[in-house]
C-alpha cells in the first residue's frame, strides 16, 4: 500500500477513521480497491461522468464541484472517493457524519485542507444540523464564519479556505436537507452490479490474492454475494481459506458452495438475517403488509440496519415488496425459504 491510498493522519484521528467499516479498514480489502477509474470495474455511467468531470477541471486547472454518491453499503463510494483523490492527486481526509458531533470538529478539518484536497463525508445524512451549517459557506464560498465572545459581545470573523472537494457517501439520499443536496455539483446513484462484473471483479481480486480459481467457481461466488464487491471480496477471503485449509489452494465452483454453507450464504446469497427478515414477514405477519418498526422489534435489531442493508439487496431481486400499507414478502422468497406461497390454498 503507497502512502497516496492512506487517509491522512491527523490529530483527529478518531473523528477522522471512525466512519470507516472494521473490513474496509484490512489491508487485504483495501489493497483490493481499484486506485485509478481505469481499474474501476462496472459503474460504467458513473465512471464515465467522472472521467469527464476530472478531465475537464485538470484542463480548466480548477478543483472538481462537490460530488454526492448514493446507494448501498459496499459498492464503492469509499473506494470512488479514495479515487478521485488519487485522480486529482490531492490528499484524501475522511470522516462520517456522526463523528462530527460540533462545529468545531468540522471546522478543524476544514482549516487543515489545502487547494485540490478530497474531503469524504460518509452516512453524510446523519450529520447533525448544528455542524451541517457550517458546510454550507465551506461548499459554497470556500469560506467558513468563526463567531467571537456572546451576547452583545458577539464578533464574526470569515476565514478563507482553500478550493476543496466534498465527497459525501449517502444510503438514504431523502433523509438530506435541500440546502445541503443543493449544493453538490455532480450527484450519482450506485446501483447493484451484475454477475458479469461480480465475476470480473472476483477474477482481479484472485490474481492480487494469487489464488487459482475456476470461471464457474468465479460465477457462483459472483451469483452468491447480493451484487456487492464489498461481499465478494470477503467471501472470496474466507473460501480462500477453506481451499488452503480443505483442499489443494486452488477454488472450484464446490469449494465455494462448500465454503459458503459454513458462512451462512445460500444458492441466492442471502446471510441468516436475511432469511430471519423474510421469515418474520411470513411467520409472524401472514406474509405481510407490516411495517418497518414491527419488523426490527420482532427480530431485535436496529431499523436503520433492516433499511440501509437488508432490504435494497431484497427489494433488487424482487423478494420483498414495499406498498404504501407495509412490506409484503413476495411469492419467490416464499418459494425460496420452502414455505407455502402466502394467501393462497393448496
Ligand atoms: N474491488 C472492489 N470493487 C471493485 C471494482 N468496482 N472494480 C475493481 N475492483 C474492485
Amino acid at each position: 500500500m503507497t502512502d497516496d491510498f492512506l487517509t491522512r493522519s491527523s490529530p483527529e484521528q478518531g473523528i477522522l477513521s471512525r466512519s470507516q467499516q472494521a473490513e474496509d479498514r484490512e489491508p487485504e480489502i483495501l489493497s483490493l480497491r481499484p486506485r485509478m477509474l481505469g481499474e474501476y470495474i462496472g459503474q460504467r455511467e458513473v465512471v464515465e461522468a467522472l472521467q469527464i468531470a476530472i478531465e475537464a477541471a485538470k484542463k480548466r486547472k480548477e478543483p472538481l464541484e462537490h460530488i454526492l454518491f448514493h446507494g448501498p453499503p459496499g459498492l464503492g463510494k469509499t473506494t470512488l472517493a479514495h479515487i478521485i483523490a488519487n485522480e486529482m492527486g490531492g490528499n484524501l481526509t475522511v470522516t462520517s457524519g456522526p463523528a462530527l458531533e460540533k462545529g468545531g470538529d468540522l471546522l478543524g478539518i476544514l482549516t487543515r485542507l489545502e487547494e485540490g484536497d478530497v474531503f469524504f463525508v460518509d452516512e453524510i445524512h446523519r450529520t447533525p444540523r448544528t455542524v451541517e451549517e457550517f458546510l454550507y459557506p465551506a461548499m459554497e464560498d470556500f469560506a467558513v464564519d468563526f463567531i467571537f465572545d456572546k451576547g452583545v459581545h458577539a464578533r464574526s470573523h470569515r476565514y478563507r479556505l482553500k478550493r476543496f472537494v466534498l465527497v459525501g457517501a449517502t444510503t438514504r439520499v431523502g433523509l438530506l436537507s435541500a440546502p445541503l443536496r443543493d449544493r453538490f455539483g455532480i450527484f450519482r446513484s450506485l446501483d447493484f452490479y451484475g454477475e458479469k462484473d461480480l465475476v470480473e471483479i472476483t477474477l482481479r481480486s484472485a490474481d492480487l490474492l494469487e489464488v487459482n480459481i475456476d470461471p464457474a467457481a468465479a460465477s457462483e461466488l459472483a451469483r452468491r454475494s447480493r451484487g456487492t464487491p464489498r461481499i465478494v471480496n470477503r467471501l472470496l477471503k474466507r473460501v480462500r481459506d477453506y481451499a488452503q485449509v480443505r483442499g489443494d489452494g486452488s477454488i472450484q465452483a464446490a469449494t465455494v458452495q462448500a465454503a459458503l454453507i459454513l458462512e451462512g450464504v445460500d444458492e441466492r446469497g442471502l446471510t441468516d438475517l436475511d432469511r430471519r427478515y423474510l421469515k418474520t414477514i411470513i411467520d409472524f405477519y401472514g406474509g405481510g403488509p407490516v411495517g418497518i418498526e414491527a419488523i426490527a422489534a420482532t427480530l431485535q435489531e436496529e431499523t436503520d440496519t433492516l433499511v440501509d442493508v437488508v432490504e435494497p439487496y431484497l427489494l433488487k431481486i424482487g423478494f420483498l415488496v414495499r406498498t404504501s400499507s407495509g412490506r409484503k414478502a413476495a411469492d419467490s422468497a416464499c418459494r425460496h425459504l420452502g414455505v407455502p406461497v402466502q394467501g393462497k390454498i393448496f
